[in-house]
């Protein structure tokens, strides 16, 4: 039947309407909220409203996440020392070991997910360990990605989520903590992580530009759908439980995709880039910032998403439940 006789305004004339025909819906349930901890408290230029914390900061952080009913902090660490294998990152007295037990220690319901990478402890700045003649080995960086999941699981992570992007590594994670006793920590894979420019403002927080060449050589390239799914199944072959699609909105298509190709729970990294841009054109008075929030969110959430890493989660759990 077509106009008159069919009026979709008809079901948008009050808000009630709209709520009960509304398809797609946000709660502070479905966020991730990060946290940078570092050994002393700092803004974050390029992600205004984001700190690096200092591990009593993040406790109290993670105090107002369980107040606004977020469920997860994923946690990043900016070590003081950084060497050539990254070895700050598997430290069991690590800047994220130390950090996921005080926040466990004093929020033990809030569910820490602690990001693992070596980027962020590495000197050259790369997600992996080097060769000599200076490219990113994959097969030698499997060990220390390994290592670390065991540390921070014993640290008492509560979900283990790679982001180097290396081959393999999802398995050999999985291999690793089944060996020491952790087969009930569940990986997120960050399995479609795309080599993206929005990772720019991420980079000044972490301090994990790196130091020479870029990261295409084990990122994606942003053309590549099809190859997104392929490394959506080789992770779930290797024992992912959560799949991730990053960033989110230049990549609705992949996450809709992904949606569609698996029943795993699938995740969306709403990265610092995409942050940023909403917070200075806010800022400039080019955006309503409530509005365009809301807005993106949902729209993560429509294109298939379960979970949104976010930097906006905080903020996003207060004005859902206004
Ligand atoms: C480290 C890592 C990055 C992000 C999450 N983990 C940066 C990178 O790959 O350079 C990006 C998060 C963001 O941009 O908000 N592997
Ligand atoms: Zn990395």
């Amino acid at each position: 039947m077509a106009f008159p006789d069919t009026r979709l305004r008809r079901l948008r004339r009050t808000a009630a309407l709209r709520g009960l025909v509304r398809e797609t819906d946000l709660s502070p349930a479905h966020l991730i909220s990060p946290m940078f901890i570092a050994s002393s408290g700092a803004a974050i230029a390029l992600m205004p409203g984001v700190s690096r914390l200092a591990i009593e900061d993040a406790v109290r952080e993670a105090g107002e996440l369980v107040a606004l009913g977020i469920p997860a902090t994923i946690l990043f660490g900016i070590p003081d020392e950084k060497d050539a294998d990254g070895s700050g990152a598997w430290d069991d007295d690590g800047i994220v070991q130390l950090a996921t037990r005080a926040i466990k220690a004093a929020h033990p319901e809030l569910l820490v997910v602690t990001d693992l990478c070596l980027c962020e402890y590495t000197s050259h700045g790369h997600c992996g360990v080097l060769t000599t003649d200076g490219r990113v080995d994959n097969d030698a960086s499997l060990e220390l990605l390994a290592r670390t999941a065991v540390s921070q699981a014993r640290a008492g992570a509560d979900v283990i989520a790679p982001s180097d992007m290396m081959d393999g590594r999802v398995g050999a994670i999985r291999a690793e903590l089944d060996a020491d006793g952790f087969a009930e920590t569940p990986i997120m894979a960050y399995s479609a992580k795309f080599a993206s420019a929005f990772y720019g403002p991420f980079r000044e927080a972490a301090g994990s530009a790196p130091a020479f060449g870029d990261r295409r050589g084990y990122q994606m390239d942003p053309a590549n759908a099809r190859e997104a799914l392929r490394e959506v199944e080789l992770d779930i072959a290797e024992g992912a439980d959560i799949v991730l699609v990053k960033p989110a909105l230049p990549y609705l298509d992949v996450i809709r995709a992904v949606r569609e190709l698996t029943r795993l729970p699938l995740a969306a990294y709403n990265v610092g880039g995409e942050y940023a841009m909403v917070k200075f054109a806010a800022a400039a008075g080019a955006l309503d910032e409530r509005q365009t929030v809301l807005e993106t969110l949902t729209a993560i959430r429509r294109a298939g998403a379960d979970m949104i890493i976010t930097y906006h989660a905080k903020d996003a759990a207060g004005w859902i439940a206004q």
